[in-house]
C-alpha cells in the first residue's frame, strides 16, 4: 500500500503539478523542505494578474515565499517623484497574503531600474548628497511604510559591490559615496522596525566579492544597524560557480552572523556568455553587423527545439548536487528563492543574448516538475 501511494505520488509530482488541489499523498516542495528552508519564487506582474494560472497553482502548491520580479522596484513604484504606482505591488502582497506566504520586498535601493529622476536636478545633472539623502529616505519610508507589518524582509541594498569586492560606481556610490549603504538600512528599519533586512548581489561565490561582503556587513552591524540576511542570487551555469567557493561564501556569510538567502536561483543550460549578470553589460554585441550579431547568436543558443537527453541529464545532477550543498548547509540558509517558476518566463532567454531558448527554473514549459526535483520528493 505504501509503494502504490508514493508511486502515486510521483506521477502527481510529475504530471499533476499545474493542479490547483493538493492531491492527498503529493509531497510538496515547500513541505519536503519544511525543516531545512522556506521554498520562494519571483513573481512577475502577469501572474498576480491572473493571466498565468498555470504558474498559479504550481506556486500555490509548492512554493511558501514569493517575491516581486519586478513590480517593487524603484522605477515601477515611483516613476515620478511623489507620484507612486502602487496597483502591481498591493496584488502583489495580497496574492502573498491569500497563500499565507512569507512575502519579500524587492529591492530598495538599486543602479538597475532605478527612475531617471532619482539622482538628477531638473538641469540633469546629479543632485547633491543632502538631496539624493531625502529622496531615499523618502521613497524608503513611503514604499516600506506602506507595507509595514506585511512583507517579512527587503532587499534593501542590491547589487553595490563590483566582482573585483570594490564599490559599484553608481549614481547612489558617486553622489554619497559607501554612506549610501548604511543609511538605506537606517531608512528602512525606520520605516518598519520589524521587517528584515537584506544585502543582495550576484556572483557571491568570487573571493573578493565574499570578503568585500563579510566586512560590509560586519562594519553595518558593528554601527548597530539591523542586517538580518544576505542574499546569493545564484544566477549560475553549467560551469560556474565552482562548488567549493560557492560553498566558502556560504560559510563566511553565515559567519557575519546573518542568515544566508539564495535569493534568485536558476541554472542556464545554454553555454556560458562571459559577461555578468548587470543588464547594462548587454552592449558588447550592439557593436556588431546584423550579419555578425546573427552567426554569433546562433552558436549560443543551441537548443531551441528542445534540450537534448544528455545536456537534461546533465543538469539535472548538477542541479542535485547544488540542492545537496543546501541542504548541507539547511543550518545557515534561510530561503531559497528560484528567479521565476517555468522555463518559459526566465529572463535568462533574454540575458545575456535576447531571444534565446534557455531550460533555468525548477519546472519546464509544460509545467512540468524537473526529475532531480520529482527524484528528491520520491526518494526521501
Ligand atoms: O515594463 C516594460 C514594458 O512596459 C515594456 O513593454 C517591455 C518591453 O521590453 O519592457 C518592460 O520592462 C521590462 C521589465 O523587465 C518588466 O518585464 C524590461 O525591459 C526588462 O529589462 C526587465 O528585466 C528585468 C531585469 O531584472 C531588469 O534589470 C527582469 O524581468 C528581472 O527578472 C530582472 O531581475 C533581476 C533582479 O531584479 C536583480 N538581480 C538580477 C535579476 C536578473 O537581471
Amino acid at each position: 500500500m505504501k509503494k502504490e501511494l508514493i508511486t502515486l505520488a510521483m506521477l502527481a509530482a510529475m504530471v499533476g503539478a499545474c493542479r490547483s488541489e493538493k492531491p492527498a499523498e503529493v509531497a510538496t516542495v515547500k513541505d519536503h523542505f519544511k525543516n531545512d528552508f522556506l521554498i520562494g519564487a519571483a513573481i512577475p506582474v502577469t501572474h498576480v494578474n491572473g493571466e498565468d494560472p498555470k504558474a498559479d497553482s504550481i506556486v500555490t502548491l509548492h512554493f511558501n515565499s514569493i517575491v516581486a520580479e519586478n513590480c517593487m522596484k524603484n522605477e515601477k513604484i515611483q516613476p515620478k517623484e511623489g507620484e507612486f504606482f502602487w496597483d502591481d505591488a498591493d496584488k502583489f502582497v495580497k496574492y502573498g497574503e491569500d497563500r499565507n506566504m512569507t512575502i519579500i520586498g524587492h529591492a530598495l535601493v538599486w543602479h538597475s531600474q532605478l527612475a531617471p529622476w532619482f539622482v538628477v536636478d531638473k538641469d540633469g545633472n546629479k543632485v547633491s548628497p543632502e538631496v539624493l539623502k531625502e529622496r531615499m529616505k523618502n521613497h524608503i519610508s513611503t514604499v516600506v511604510g506602506r507595507y509595514k507589518g506585511r512583507i517579512k524582509g527587503w532587499d534593501v541594498v542590491n547589487e553595490a559591490i563590483e566582482d573585483d569586492g570594490s564599490y559599484r560606481k553608481s549614481p547612489f556610490y558617486e553622489i554619497l559615496g559607501e554612506e549610501f549603504i548604511p543609511l538605506a538600512f537606517e531608512y528602512a528599519h525606520e520605516a518598519d522596525p520589524d521587517a528584515e533586512l537584506y544585502i543582495n548581489d550576484f556572483s557571491m561565490f568570487l573571493p573578493k566579492k565574499r570578503e568585500a561582503y563579510v566586512k560590509l556587513v560586519n562594519d553595518l552591524k558593528k554601527r548597530g544597524l539591523r542586517v538580518d540576511g544576505i542574499g546569493m542570487q545564484s544566477h549560475i551555469g553549467m560551469d560556474y560557480p565552482e562548488f567549493d567557493e560557492y560553498e566558502k561564501s556560504i560559510v563566511d556569510f553565515a559567519g557575519t552572523g546573518c542568515d544566508v538567502m539564495i535569493t534568485e536561483l536558476d541554472m542556464s543550460a545554454l553555454p556560458t556568455v562571459q559577461w555578468g549578470a548587470n543588464v547594462g553589460d548587454r552592449r558588447d554585441f550592439r557593436k556588431m553587423t546584423p550579419e555578425e550579431r546573427k552567426e554569433y547568436f546562433e552558436q549560443f543558443n543551441p537548443y531551441k527545439e528542445g534540450l537534448p537527453e544528455e545536456i537534461s541529464v546533465a543538469w539535472n545532477n548538477r542541479m542535485d548536487s547544488v540542492m545537496d550543498l543546501y541542504k548541507k548547509h539547511a543550518d545557515k540558509i534561510s530561503r531559497v528563492t528560484w528567479w521565476g517558476t517555468q522555463d518559459g518566463m526566465s529572463w535568462k532567454n533574454g540575458f545575456p543574448i535576447p531571444g534565446r531558448t534557455d531550460y533555468p527554473l525548477l519546472f519546464d514549459r509544460n509545467y512540468n516538475m524537473k526529475p532531480f526535483m520529482v527524484k528528491e520528493l520520491t526518494n526521501h
